[in-house]
């Protein structure tokens, strides 16, 4: 199959980038479930943007910055936020209704931590779905976009692997999965747009949906691609701790509008720890959070919010509401028990400002991106706002210079492998245990020892699943735990290379943050 542009992943970056072609660019947009599994389809928050008088993008850039404590790619901070007010616009321009304010002049803001004033656009509790909903049908109203749902991408086909050894290296398109008849085919593109999300799902404990197993970062990586500053994983401090919902988010938004931290016993502990206590930066929080468990031997910390009016609370909060209430808490009379969770990539895939990787015809756009945005700890509600502007990059780039590209022919997939009874177990037995031993050993506190000992797991696992790839017929839980495997090497190496502790990688070893800040960089040669 041939197409102008193959975009990979369903969330936010990959539908904005392909609504963003005009109508002549023929589009492949691949989506490994459905259109309601993506981690934007999950996000509460909101949008942060520069979108009143009392705010200055100096203001929101300054914000970024100090959260990404020292690590933030300046040019792109800037980029973006000078950016927030139109990619708002082209949210409200394609039929988003975000709350408003009483009197219905003007969007309602709200805050979240690490933001100095109230700047984040939202739709009640359910901004992502609402956004997602809408592109979804703006989508699939535009001919020029094929929609592969239930296809998983397996690589990416590039000049170096189908041995043109001596050229530069480029990407030529990907190897996709149906994931029902088990065919792969192979799509030729002339550009290629990772937009898969983030690797959350290699932890034990996350706010993310099964599908943010890092396909696009692994993937890139294989194809040769420089991957940035994969060590800081944001853990969102209150994830819901429940025995029935493990990955259900408990916005930082309820802090935003007053909601406070506390011990089992009703204690306030933020003060302790920051300035702007329960609005602290993230990092802050979650470690706080991680800090006063493991110190009193709880289980759990709780989220009291019971002190806003309760009709406030079901209007500002109808998903949070109706979530908790179905589990049995009433979030307007008692206290949620909230534990921190792996929730955010800040590195990835190198790009720059036009969202281009190191790859010739290969892009990046969203959470697999490493823009240099959000540098060693994201601010709260910039994400969404990153595939809203580096789309546009992207689109912006390729559209010029699509002109200049050919398809190329690809090689078929090889069809000798073939099925092995034992895969199942096998793949469920490595998950758990990849899993809990990232949470364990690469989690909100690290140490050199843990995450050697992770390392050594990690090669052994990673031999015996490429055993099974080269060998027998893939299925998508194959090509995930592979990916998973991946990200978690790049994250423990870039751990390990981090000789300091800053934003969200936190070593015992090396509690202190150096005065001069640097990328951790990895190349395959
Ligand atoms: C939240 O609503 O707390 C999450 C927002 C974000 O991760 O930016």
């Amino acid at each position: 199959m041939k197409f102008d542009v193959l975009i990979i992943g369903g969330g936010l970056a990959g539908l904005a980038t392909a609504i963003k072609f005009d109508n002549a660019v023929t589009v492949a947009l691949i989506i490994k479930k459905n259109f309601s599994t993506s981690s934007s389809h999950w996000a509460q928050g909101g949008v942060a943007g520069v979108l009143n008088k009392d705010d200055k993008l100096e203001l929101h850039e300054q914000d970024t910055l100090v959260a990404g404590a020292g690590l933030c790619n300046k040019d792109a901070v800037k980029f973006v936020v000078e950016n927030s007010e139109q990619s708002i616009q082209w949210l409200i321009d394609q039929g988003i209704e975000f709350t408003k304010t009483k009197d219905n002049q003007s969007l309602h803001l709200t805050k979240e931590g690490g933001h100095s004033l109230n700047r984040i656009a939202h739709v009640a509790d359910f901004t992502g779905k609402a956004i997602q909903e809408k592109l979804i049908e703006q989508v699939s109203a535009k001919k020029n976009i094929t929609v592969f749902e239930n296809h998983t991408a397996v690589d990416l086909i590039t000049n170096k692997k189908i041995n043109q050894k001596n050229s530069t290296n480029k990407c030529l398109g990907a190897y996709i999965l149906n994931n029902q008849t088990g065919q792969v085919i192979s799509i030729s593109a002339k550009k290629t747009v990772l937009a898969s999300g983030g690797v959350s799902k290699a932890y034990l404990y996350t706010t993310n949906p099964p599908v943010s197993t890092g396909d696009g970062i692994a993937m890139a990586w294989r194809a040769g691609c420089e991957i940035k500053n994969m060590e800081f994983i944001q853990f969102h401090p209150t994830c819901l701790f429940h025995p029935m919902e493990r990955s259900f988010l408990i916005s930082e938004t309820l802090r935003g509008e007053g909601g406070v931290l506390t011990l089992p016993n009703k204690e306030k502990f933020m003060h302790k720890y920051h300035p702007l206590a329960d609005l602290a930066p993230r990092d802050i929080v979650a470690r706080a959070i991680d800090n006063e468990m493991k110190q009193h031997g709880l289980e759990y910390v709780l989220l009291d919010i019971t002190m806003l009016d309760a009709d406030f609370i079901k209007k500002r909060f109808p998903n949070i509401y109706d979530h908790c209430y179905k589990l049995g808490i009433d979030i307007t009379e008692e206290a949620i028990p909230v534990v921190p969770a792996a929730h955010y990539t800040c590195g990835g895939v190198t790009t720059d400002l036009d969202a281009k990787t190191t790859i010739n015809g290969l892009y990046a756009v969203g959470e697999t991106a490493c823009t240099g945005l959000h540098g060693a700890n994201r601010l709260a509600s910039n994400s969404l706002l990153e595939c809203l502007v580096f789309s546009s990059a992207a689109v912006e780039h390729i559209s010029n210079c699509l002109n200049e590209s050919n398809n190329e022919a690809l090689p078929s997939w090889d069809e000798s492998r073939v099925s092995n009874p034992d895969e199942a177990v096998m793949i469920l037995q490595t998950w758990n245990e990849l899993r809990r031993f990232m949470w364990n050993y690469v989690g909100i506190v690290r140490t050199n020892q843990r995450l050697k000992r992770a390392f050594d797991r990690i090669e052994i696992l990673k031999d015996e699943i490429q055993h099974y790839y080269k060998n027998f017929i893939i299925s998508p839980d194959l090509l995930e735990l592979r990916n998973l495997l991946q990200v978690s090497e790049l994250i423990i190496l870039s751990a390990l290379s981090r000789k300091e502790s800053r934003g969200l990688h936190f070593s015992k070893d090396f509690p202190e943050k150096l005065d001069h800040a640097e990328d951790t960089v990895l190349r395959l040669d």
